[in-house]
This record gives C-alpha cells, structure tokens and sequence, in this order.
C-alpha cells in the first residue's frame, strides 16, 4: 500500500534534551504541518504501566497491557491515555526514570510504531523521536538529527523542570540523561542512531529561532 500521496514527511530524531520537541512544534506550526511528539507515547505507556501496579523493569509484565490501553493525541494534540489528557503526568520523575526501560520492549515498541504510521497515513506531518528517520517512517522526505553536548542538554531539562515545577537538581539531570543516552542508543531493537541520509543539526550553541531557521533551510534545499 502506497502510505502517503503528495504528502510530506519531517523526521526528527536525537537524544533527550536535544530540544526535538520544541522546535518540532514550532516547525510544524510554521508549515501547518500535523506535529507528533512520539516519546510523549512512550512515557504515556510508562504511565500506564505504573498506574497498573506493574514493574516497568519486567518485561512481560509491562507487554501486558499491548492492545488494552489507548493511548492517543486529542484535539489540542495532547496525549491521551485511556481518553485522559495526561500531558502533565507523562513529565514526572517516576515516568522520565522508566520509560527507557519500556522504550527498549521490543513488542511494546512495535504496537506504538504502528499507531504511529497509522496516524502518520497520508499527512503532511512532522514528527520526532529516536527511530522515525530509520524505522518508522524510513521514506520520510526529510530526515534531520538533532543533537547538543550532553552538559547543555542537562542544563535544558533542569530550567525546563523548573518551569514545570519539578524539583530536580542539575546533576540528576545529568545523571538522568546520560543513562538514557546508554540505554536508547544500546537497546538492540531499533536504537538511537542517526540515518545515514538525515542531516545532522547540532544545536548546542543555537537557540531556539536558530535551530528551527536551520531546519526550514534544510526542508527548502530538499525542494519542499
Ligand atoms: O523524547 P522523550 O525524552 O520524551 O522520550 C522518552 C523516551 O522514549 C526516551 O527514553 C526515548 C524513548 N523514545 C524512543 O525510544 N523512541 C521514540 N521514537 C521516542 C522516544
């Protein structure tokens, strides 16, 4: 089946903190393009896992509940899970701690991969991650991987906790960060890897507006 016709696919993978999602968003916007946050499905299943009592460090416990939880995004493109907007929850420290754990199950990664072509079918869309540019959406038109120093992705997500209200310090931040490079990027299903035809963006000395101008560049040199 030909997934898309005339549309557009952005993928934007990276590490934590790397800044995806921000200018992800942005980007979209400016294009009008749908934008979807797959790791926000990643932690919703987390969430769902802890909710329900079980060990997100057990595998099998944790692949119990494929198929019985909805998770999705709503109207104002904030994730659901089970119909409840849980954009808030998916953000604490409970859920950030495990969902490297959840995202490296091979069968819970496939029920999410598979949600998120199905919502991927025929838009012109953005969407970021670690796998959209080498799995999920492989003849995405544009593939762009964004990267930062790990000390300065630390120093994003502490002011960004902050501003969220979680009290986290720099170093478990740090901490927090650096253990999730490891796992994303050792899993052996689908690691965290640049595609060998995305664009790599280092955005450690960039701001924001600077991050998203270098990424219009990019789409624009691919002819879009
Ligand atoms: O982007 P994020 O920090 O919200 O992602 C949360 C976790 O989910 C992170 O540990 C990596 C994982 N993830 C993944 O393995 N594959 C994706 N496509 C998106 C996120």
């Amino acid at each position: 089946m030909d997934r898309k016709k005339n549309c557009v696919s952005i993928a934007i993978d990276g590490p934590s903190a790397s800044g995806k999602s921000t200018v992800a968003k942005l980007l979209a916007s400016k294009l009008n393009y749908l934008y979807v946050d797959t790791g926000a499905m990643y932690r919703a299943y987390t969430l769902a896992v802890i909710k329900a009592g079980l060990d997100p460090k057990n595998e099998e416990a944790s692949n119990s509940l494929i198929g019985k939880i909805e998770i999705s995004f709503n109207e104002n493109n904030k994730i659901t899970l089970n119909g409840e907007d849980v954009s808030k929850e998916i953000r604490d420290n409970d859920v950030a701690n495990n969902v490297s754990y959840i995202a490296s199950y091979k069968n819970i990664r496939l029920f999410l991969v598979s949600l998120q072509q199905k919502i991927a079918d025929n838009k012109n869309i953005v969407m970021d991650g670690r796998d959209i540019g080498t799995y999920v959406l492989k003849d995405a038109e544009v593939k762009i991987f964004l990267n930062a120093d790990v000390e300065e992705r630390a120093r994003r997500r502490f002011i960004e906790n902050k501003e969220n209200g979680f009290e986290t310090s720099y170093e478990a931040c740090l901490e927090n960060i650096k253990k999730r490079d490891y796992i994303d990027s050792h899993r052996d299903f689908c690691p965290l890897r640049q595609a060998e035809d995305a664009i790599l963006l280092d955005s450690t000395k960039l701001s924001i507006d600077e991050v998203v101008e270098k990424m219009e560049e990019i789409i624009r040199s691919k002819g879009f």
